[in-house]
C-alpha cells in the first residue's frame, strides 16, 4: 500500500518517531535537555513500568539493539527482541495487523527495517509509539543522538559547520532532515552517483536558516568544519555494492589529510560499524579529534528521553 493511501486510511492514536521531521525544533530542544538530565542522573523517570517493548529487526545490530534493550530495562520495562523471520512484516501477515496486534501486548514498538514506508504504516496503524531504528531511507535515534553528542562536546556553537563525507544514504538523509528543523551549515561531500534523497534534499534546502551544500570536492566540504562525519559506503543490505562504492567515494576518505581542512577542534565522528582503512583510517577513527564511542553511548540517552518524550504525549 502507498503511504499516502495509508496516510488517509490509518486510525494512529500516538505520537510516533519514524525520522525526525515528526519533531519541531523546539520538541529537539527539549528531548536533548530530557537526554542531559538522563545521562547526567538529574532524572530517572520509569515511564515503561509493568510494560513491555516489542524491538523488531529485520536487519543485524549491535549498538541499537543494545541500548534499546539497556534503556528499555532502565525505564523500568521489559524487551522482547523479535527478527522479522518471524512476523515477516507485511508477508505472513498485512502491516496494519500486526500493528494492531502488537499495541495489544506492548506499550511501544521500536522496528529496524529496510522500507521507510513499513514504518510509517506500522506507526499509523498502532495505538501506542512506534520508533524508527533504521530503514534505508533514515536513522532517525542515531543523528538525534549524534546531534547530543555535537552540543556535549561544542557547547559554545549555536550553529554548526558539519560536513559528511561518503554515501548519501540514511545517515546523510538524517542530517539533512535535521537541517530542515534546525539551524545548521551542512556539507555533503560525494559523487555524482551517490546523492542524498531528492525530497529530503529539497525540504533541507527550503529551510532559510540552513546552508546546503552538496559538492564532489572533499576539500570544499570540510573546509573550516566543525564536525567531520563519515558512514560506511555501502550500508546494510546493499554490500554487493561494496567494491563500486569504494571506487567513486575512495576521495572523500577521512585521513590525517583531508582532516586538515577542517577547524583544528573539530569532532571526527561515525554512526559505527565502521570498515577502518575504508571510509576512515585508524589513525583519525582513533586520533584525538574522535568521538565516535561517545555517539555510541549516547545512542542509550538519547533513545531513553525519545521514549519517555513519546509516551508522556497525550494518546
Ligand atoms: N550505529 C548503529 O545503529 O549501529 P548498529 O547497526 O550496530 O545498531
Ligand atoms: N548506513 C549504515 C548505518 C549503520 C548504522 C547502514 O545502513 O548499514
Amino acid at each position: 500500500m502507498e503511504v499516502e493511501t495509508v496516510v488517509q486510511a490509518g486510525t494512529a492514536t500516538a505520537r510516533s518517531f519514524t525520522q525526525i521531521t515528526d519533531l519541531s525544533e523546539e520538541e529537539v530542544g527539549f528531548i536533548l535537555r530530557i537526554c542531559a538530565d538522563m545521562k547526567n542522573g538529574k532524572i530517572a523517570p520509569r515511564p515503561l513500568a509493568g510494560k513491555s517493548v516489542a524491538c523488531v529487526f529485520a536487519k543485524q545490530s549491535l549498538r541499537t539493539r543494545v541500548s534499546f534493550e539497556v534503556g528499555i530495562r532502565e525505564l523500568g520495562g521489559q524487551s522482547l527482541y523479535i527478527t522479522d523471520q518471524e512476523i515477516q512484516l507485511g508477508k505472513r501477515e498485512s502491516i496494519s495487523d500486526v500493528a494492531q496486534v502488537l499495541s495489544r501486548f506492548v506499550g511501544l514498538i521500536m522496528i529496524r527495517t529496510f522500507k521507510q514506508s513499513d514504518v510509517e504504516e506500522l506507526a499509523l496503524y498502532a495505538s501506542v509509539p512506534v520508533v524508527n531504528g533504521l530503514t534505508d531511507l533514515v536513522h532517525p535515534c542515531q543523528i538525534l543522538g549524534d546531534y547530543f553528542t555535537c552540543a556535549e562536546n561544542l557547547p559554545n556553537l549555536k550553529r554548526y559547520k558539519i560536513a559528511y563525507l561518503g554515501d548519501g544514504n540514511n545517515i546523510a538523509n538524517s542530517w539533512l532532515n535535521l537541517a530542515s528543523i534546525v539551524p545548521m551549515d551542512l556539507r555533503i561531500g560525494t559523487a555524482a552517483s551517490c546523492q542524498p534523497d531528492e525530497q529530503i534534499l529539497n525540504r533541507a534546502i527550503a529551510n532559510p536558516e540552513s546552508s546546503i551544500t552538496v559538492t564532489d570536492d572533499p576539500q570544499e566540504a570540510v573546509a573550516e568544519a566543525d564536525v567531520v562525519y563519515t558512514d560506511v559506503w555501502a550500508s546494510m543490505g546493499q554490500k554487493d555494492e561494496a567494491e563500486a562504492k569504494s571506487e567513486l567515494l575512495r576521495k572523500f576518505q577521512i585521513n590525517s589529510k583531508l582532516l586538515a581542512g577542517a577547524s583544528p577542534e573539530c569532532l571526527v565522528m561515525h554512526c559505527l560499524p565502521a570498515e577502518r582503512g575504508r571510509e576512515i583510517t585508524d589513525e583519525v577513527i582513533d586520533g584525538p579529534n574522535s568521538v565516535v564511542f561517545d555517539q555510541a553511548e549516547n545512542r542509550l540517552h538519547i533513545q531513553k528521553a525519545i521514549m519517555a518524550f513519546l509516551l508522556k504525549q497525550p494518546q
